[in-house]
């Protein structure tokens, strides 16, 4: 008996997730666009909120939601996205050192979620909203050229060659963020796996719409100036790990 999730062997479950992916990936529905129903992969929910955290999930939640058509209220000159905060210390500080700018954040790990709105009630920060889910629900749903800045900071590298193809960085998501963001907007993308350095710079170079902005040799390993390092950026630095620093620009529309 090689192990058992449940009452059903674990081979069985392996098998059926990679039909899945084969499945997608022969009826061509990740090849040329984000599917409706996006499969997320990683982990929605950690342990139990505690009462006050869970307390801002009903009652805080809703009022920074932006909601599943896409919709959200911010008076800000401009609109700053990070995908995947998740815990959201870069996001609150991002939000609390530009009071002009609004922020979206994309998160589904609950519990990351939690922590955020407890950072917002605490700093009384009034310029954040959260889509609570997958990114890519919400990115197809944001109109034409109005999102400045994105962050995709230290995403899920899925390092296992048979998972690669569930990292963020994809040629659709590339498209779809094309779409919503501003001419010359800035695009930061950081990890400390180095295959997924190498598999984003082919699909940034690849795709007609961004150019990457390093100027010199070694700018890749300068860290962002004005961004306080994430909770997984610090756990690369205990570990030994060097991390690399991405900034590419949406070329401006013809
Ligand atoms: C490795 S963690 C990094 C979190 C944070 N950026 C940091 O540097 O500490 C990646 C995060 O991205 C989130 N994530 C993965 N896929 C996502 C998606 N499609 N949309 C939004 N968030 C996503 C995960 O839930 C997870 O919290």
């Amino acid at each position: 008996m090689v192990g058992s999730v449940g009452k059903k062997p674990i081979w069985l479950n392996r098998l059926r997730l990679r039909f899945k992916d084969f499945f997608s990936w022969a009826m061509g529905k990740n090849k040329n666009s984000v599917p409706d129903n996006p499969q997320f992969y990683g982990r929605r929910k950690g342990h139990a909120l505690r009462p006050h955290r869970q307390l801002l999930m009903n009652e805080l939640l809703p009022k920074v939601q932006v909601s599943s058509e896409g919709n959200y209220v911010l008076d800000a000159s401009e609109i700053w996205l990070e995908i995947g905060f998740g815990a959201g210390e870069h996001l609150a500080a991002q939000a609390e050192s530009h009071p002009d700018i609004g922020f979206i954040g994309c998160e589904p790990y609950v519990n990351g979620v939690a922590t955020l709105l407890s950072v917002i009630e605490q700093k009384k920060l009034t310029n954040i909203r959260i889509f609570s889910d997958d990114a890519r629900l919400l990115l197809t749903k944001l109109k034409q050229a109005t999102i400045s800045k994105v962050f995709v900071l230290f995403s899920d590298p899925w390092p296992k060659k048979r998972h690669n193809r569930r990292r963020f960085i994809t040629p659709e998501n590339l498209t779809t963020l094309s779409y919503i963001m501003t001419d010359q907007a800035e695009l930061r993308f950081a990890t400390d796996d180095m295959n997924y350095v190498r598999w984003a710079l082919d699909a940034f170079y690849q795709h007609p719409d961004f150019n990457w902005q390093d100027q010199r040799p070694g700018d890749w390993s300068n860290r962002y100036a004005d961004a306080v390092p994430t909770r997984y950026e610090t756990k690369a630095v205990k570990q030994g790990k060097k991390s690399v620093y991405l900034t590419f620009r949406r070329r401006t529309r013809t």
